[in-house]
């Protein structure tokens, strides 16, 4: 019977085919040790010669790295095996040869592995980081579905820039047209929640960023929820409690990766609510104690992130920056005019913004003003400023980037290992 090997601990003492690939061998005179991965795992096959005969023995000590194979034996817990379960091979048959793998048990660089990456997905590190991400995303999608907010899908192909006009990536859309690719769905989610009430969108988003940062990929993944009738503090709440969730999730059912990775997990089991609550002009004064030479009215840099952060075990949600260097859409605080309703949520350990979001400008005559001053052309946003015209209410929404959190909660230096195939400055192939 064909198991797959995450499975084999219901099958102990059974007749059992695992249908894989051989990730690695040796071998010890009259033992072969096999092992072999099937995409749900890696698990250990043992091969005697008393056990299969001198031919198909023979023939098992030319098996080379990534070797199709199907191999049939016996299912056998073993306390020291790294999965806690061994298979007594009874039968070893091979699928599709491989010759000179480039991908070896040794140390390869960076730029080797990522023009490999189509092979290097199958690695243990690899395959276990995307197993995070897959549970991430689900999880990230069961919060929202059990709350109750709909799923509506935005545009990939815009008219307009939604977060600047800096970073859009244009695309010939016939023959007098340009489209750009979208840097957010917001403004669309804002619509929508207009029509359904609390929204979300999840896709691909495009910026054409020439930082050359870990932090930055050209194309991610984010989810982006939307509400009317909400605020600031509602914003904050629902971030907060989405954190929460996906982190518990991912211990809950990925130890294994997670350990796979040697992620530590103390880390991540003090996420837990509430999530300190800064406002910029605090995050400034802890910056300007700790020696960093930030001036108040600026961003925060990687640098300024890494130490707020550092502060906390665990994420902490700066909110009301100066509007100036925040998105046209964003309410200013009627306290302060100068400062939005905005909030970013930086990860702990340094892995910086992993949320940026806020209470939306719902004001018509506001948003016509903030149009003209951001130079935006307003014919490109009748659409959007409609929303203001016919019936406008409180809202306000996030957007949360995949890569970031797959990158935090895996614990890894850079992006480029959160997505199988991550597309940057300078990497567009394979
Ligand atoms: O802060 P950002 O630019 O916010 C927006 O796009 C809003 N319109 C979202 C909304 O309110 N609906 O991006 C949101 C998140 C960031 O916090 C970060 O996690 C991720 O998207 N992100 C990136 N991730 C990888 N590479 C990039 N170049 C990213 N740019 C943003
Ligand atoms: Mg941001």
């Amino acid at each position: 019977m064909h198991v797959y090997i995450e499975d084999i601990g219901t099958h102990v003492g059974e007749q059992i085919t695992i249908k894989g690939w051989l990730h690695n061998r040796r071998s010890s005179g009259k033992i072969h040790f096999l092992i072999l991965r099937d995409g749900t795992g890696f698990i250990q096959a043992v091969m005697s010669k008393a056990g299969v005969g001198d031919e198909m023995f023979k023939a098992a000590d030319h098996l080379s790295q990534e070797t199709s194979v199907v191999v049939t034996g016996t299912a056998r817990a073993d306390q020291r095996a790294p999965g806690g379960y061994e298979i007594d091979v009874a039968e070893l048959e091979v699928i599709g040869e491989s010759h000179d793998y480039p991908i070896t048990p040794k140390e390869h660089g960076v730029d080797y592995l990522l023009d490999r990456r189509h092979l290097w997905i199958r690695s243990e590190r690899q395959h276990a980081i995307l197993r995070v991400r897959h549970e991430i995303i689900n999880a990230v999608r069961d919060f929202f579905n059990v709350r109750g907010f709909i799923l509506a899908d935005t545009p990939i192909f815009t008219p307009a820039a939604c977060e600047g006009t800096t970073t859009l990536f244009p695309a010939q859309y016939f023959e007098d047209q340009t489209a750009y690719l979208t840097q957010s769905g917001q403004l669309y989610n804002e619509a929508n929640a207009m029509a359904l009430g609390r929204v979300y969108c999840f896709g691909p988003t495009f910026r054409a960023e020439k930082s050359k940062t870990r932090r930055h990929l050209t194309e991610f993944w984010m989810v982006e929820p939307e509400m009317a009738y909400a605020d600031l503090n509602d914003v904050m709440d629902l971030a907060e409690a989405l954190v929460v969730s996906i982190v518990g999730r991912v211990i809950d059912r990925r130890r294994r990766e997670l350990k796979a990775i040697e992620r530590d997990l103390s880390k991540l089991e003090s996420v837990k609510a509430p999530f300190p609550r800064v406002s910029y002009d605090e995050a400034v004064k802890i910056l300007k104690e700790k020696g960093l030479p930030f001036e108040w009215g600026g961003d925060f840099g990687a640098p300024d992130e890494t130490t707020l952060s550092e502060q906390y075990d665990r994420p902490v949600m700066v909110h009301r920056y100066p509007a100036a260097v925040k998105g046209f859409y964003m309410k200013p605080d009627p306290a302060h005019p100068n400062l939005a309703l905005n909030v970013d949520v930086l990860a702990p350990e340094g892995y910086g913004e992993i949320i940026g979001g806020s209470e939306r400008l719902a004001d018509l005559d506001l948003l016509l003003e903030r149009i003209k001053e951001h130079h935006l052309p307003q014919e490109a946003f009748e659409w959007y400023i409609d929303l203001r015209r016919y019936g406008t209410v409180p809202h306000g929404g996030f957007g949360m980037g995949i890569e970031r959190v797959v990158a935090w909660i895996c614990g890894l230096e850079h992006v480029r290992e959160t997505i199988p195939y991550p597309r940057m400055l300078y990497r567009l192939y394979p």
